[in-house]
């Protein structure tokens, strides 16, 4: 792989030793890969934050760095929320562990908001074509296909590395050859809200790590399309997908027709929703927000709610950003004893542990409570979720 002076320099280790570290493991990746050179990245989001998935031999990795980031940078979901963790039964000692972490990033320049939608986030600019280094496998799908921006799936260490650089290793989705669709979904129903998770959810399964374009019946908005993206990326691979007519970079590249296709039925998305569907159970959770709500998702829970006290646990998941730019949306959320949990996923805390059964929304979280909260998951739409989170007039 070609490498400037400069980045000649930090390999010999002459601008320290956290930066030899950085680029010595961009360059063992390009290697891998075959990457030309190094590319300049706009921006960066690190994974790697909960204390649950990266344990102390994370912390002590991240601590031992020395060094400011050199673009923009934040953080994945951390195991709790920083402010209220205490309300979602988390221990003093991982609390403490975790905001260790946090402290380290900030260390090093990281800018400590910990979402999966960092698209979201005032001042992270992200645009259609530039290089990213995004490590969370949904906003990474997110960037690639409904934003049309260039970002491999870094693990939490390259992701930091590029940061720390500038720059990462040039291949993968930064080369226009690799972004050109080679499965096509025909979908064979309308679909709406939750389905999207539901078609991601099955078609990742079938297309691994390919670059599908689909064929749609209607207009998906984009909270739909990171419902889509999200599931794939968690049943399969996929980091970036097509939406003919829809997403935005499929409008100007030229392609033929992929030989492969694929139609979708409708009882293939009416299965997920059967998924584990005749288990109940009083220590259920219902858990929204995967990814983290957008502010018009936020909206809509918050009129489903309205006139309702819910008797399970219900968390709705997003960025602290997001809830603290939307007060009013949050006081109808909560009135209804429903909590708004920032900075965490249900993923990613070990709070989700202590019930025995997760009903979620989310394609992606139903493939994951399984193995990651060890608890079995079943899904619903919005609406069902909300329906079955108590007793209301509304719905
Ligand atoms: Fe985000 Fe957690 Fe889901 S990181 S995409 S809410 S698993």
């Amino acid at each position: 792989m070609y490498l400037t002076k400069e980045e000649e320099n930090i390999l010999n280790g002459e601008h320290g030793e956290t930066l030899q570290k950085a680029i010595e493991i961009l360059v063992a990746l390009g290697d891998i890969y075959n990457a030309d050179s190094l590319v300049p990245v706009k921006n960066a989001q690190i994974a790697g934050v909960s204390y649950k998935t990266i344990g102390d031999a994370g912390l002590e990795w991240i601590s031992d760095l020395n060094g400011e980031v050199k673009v923009p940078a934040v953080l994945n979901p951390a195991g709790m929320d920083l402010q209220n963790w205490d309300k979602m039964g988390i221990s003093d000692e991982f609390a403490r562990k975790q905001q260790e972490i946090i402290d380290a990033y900030k260390k090093l320049g990281v800018n400590t908001k910990c979402t999966c939608t960092p698209y979201y986030l005032g001042g992270f600019d992200t645009r259609y074509s530039d290089h990213l280094a995004w490590s969370e496998s949904s906003a990474v799908s997110y960037a690639n296909s409904v934003i049309g921006a260039k970002t491999n799936r870094e693990g939490g260490p390259s992701a930091l590395s590029a940061a720390l650089i500038g720059k990462t290793a040039n291949y993968g989705y930064h080369l226009d050859e690799n972004r050109i669709p080679d499965i096509s979904i025909a979908v064979e129903s309308e679909l709406t809200g939750s389905d999207y998770g539901a078609l991601g959810y099955q078609v990742g399964k079938m297309v691994g790590k390919r670059v599908p374009i689909f064929y749609l019946n209607n207009k998906p908005s984009s909270d739909e399309l990171k419902a889509l993206g999200a599931a794939m990326a968690a049943t399969g691979a996929v980091a970036l997908y097509h939406v003919n007519g829809v997403t935005p970079e499929i409008q100007n590249i030229e392609f033929e027709d992929p030989v492969e296709n694929i139609t979708i039925e409708t009882e293939q998305i009416q299965e997920v929703y059967e998924t584990n569907s005749s288990i109940q159970g009083d220590d259920e959770i219902i858990a929204l927000g995967c990814p983290h709500c957008s502010r018009s998702e936020l909206e809509y829970i918050a009129h489903l709610l309205e006139n309702k006290q819910v008797d399970k646990d219900v968390w709705i998941c997003t960025s602290r950003e997001v809830a603290e730019n939307n007060p009013l949306i949050v006081d109808r959320i909560e009135k209804s004893g429903a909590m708004i949990v920032c900075d965490t996923c249900m993923i990613v805390s070990p709070a989700s542990e202590n019930y025995k059964l997760m009903m979620v929304n989310s394609g992606k979280a139903l493939n994951y409570v399984p193995g990651m909260c060890k608890i079995p998951s079943k899904f619903g739409s919005l609406e069902k979720c909300i329906k079955e989170a108590g007793d209301s007039n509304k719905i």
